[in-house]
């Protein structure tokens, strides 16, 4: 049996619409369609027509009972399946984290380190009424920062108190804050410090 060109052209089309449309979808969609995708949905797709092909011809042996067409249904839906979910984790079709790089102001990001479990500052400070209360409550931080050391911009209270806090010790409080200046970089800091100069 020949193969018609409007076969052809359907299966190449589809193929060539895997390739192509990826081009122009733009970080902002959040969406990634990688490499692994798009082979694997062309070979889905050469797979899909070579059943057409065989479909249109007559040899195909018809399935003989009902136990096999079920074992046969249930084998391709978990090999399909199994297959799909093994490339998703292979290759995220969402880039999160590309995207949230890409739209982050300095003041968001900060506010993510700020509620890192590994940076832990909401561990010991409070903001608008949620986080621990061994540290000062920081929800007002970028005023009190401006008032506590005369000689002291905001800013430079708030680097010296991240970066060294046994320098100030806010009075009533213990001196267990640890240093930052070797554990974050100096971007983190500078973005930690733009987020608290937001909390007025
Ligand atoms: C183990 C608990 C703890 C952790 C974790 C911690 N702090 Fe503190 N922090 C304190 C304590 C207690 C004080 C008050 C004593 C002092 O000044 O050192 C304080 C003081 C401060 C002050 C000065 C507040 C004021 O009113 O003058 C700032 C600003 C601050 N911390 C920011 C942070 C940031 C940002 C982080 C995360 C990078 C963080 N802290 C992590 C306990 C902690």
């Amino acid at each position: 049996m020949r193969l018609s060109l409007r076969f052809l052209l359907v299966v190449g089309g589809v193929i060539a619409a895997a390739w192509l449309v990826p081009i122009f979808l733009t970080d902002a969609s959040g969406l990634k369609f990688g490499f692994p995708y798009r082979v694997f949905f062309t070979l889905f797709t050469l797979f899909a027509g070579f059943l057409f092909y065989l479909l249109r011809g007559p040899a195909v042996s018809p399935i003989e009972s009902a136990p096999k067409a079920v074992a046969s249904v249930v084998a391709v839906f978990l090999g399909s399946v199994g297959l799909i979910v093994l490339l998703a984790n292979l290759s995220p079709q969402f880039a999160f984290e590309s995207k949230a790089a890409l739209g982050q102001t300095s003041q968001e990001k900060g506010k993510v380190l700020f509620n890192d479990p590994n940076v832990g500052c909401f561990l010991c400070h409070q903001v608008a009424g949620s986080g621990g209360t061994r540290g000062p409550d920081l929800t007002r931080a970028a005023s009190v920062a401006a008032q506590r050391q005369p000689a002291l911009s905001a800013e430079d209270y708030l680097k010296e108190s991240i970066n060294n806090p046994g320098t100030y010790v806010v009075p009533s409080y213990d001196n267990i804050m640890p240093p930052y200046a070797q554990r974050i970089s100096p971007e983190q800091l500078r973005d930690l410090i733009a987020y608290l100069m937001t909390l007025k």
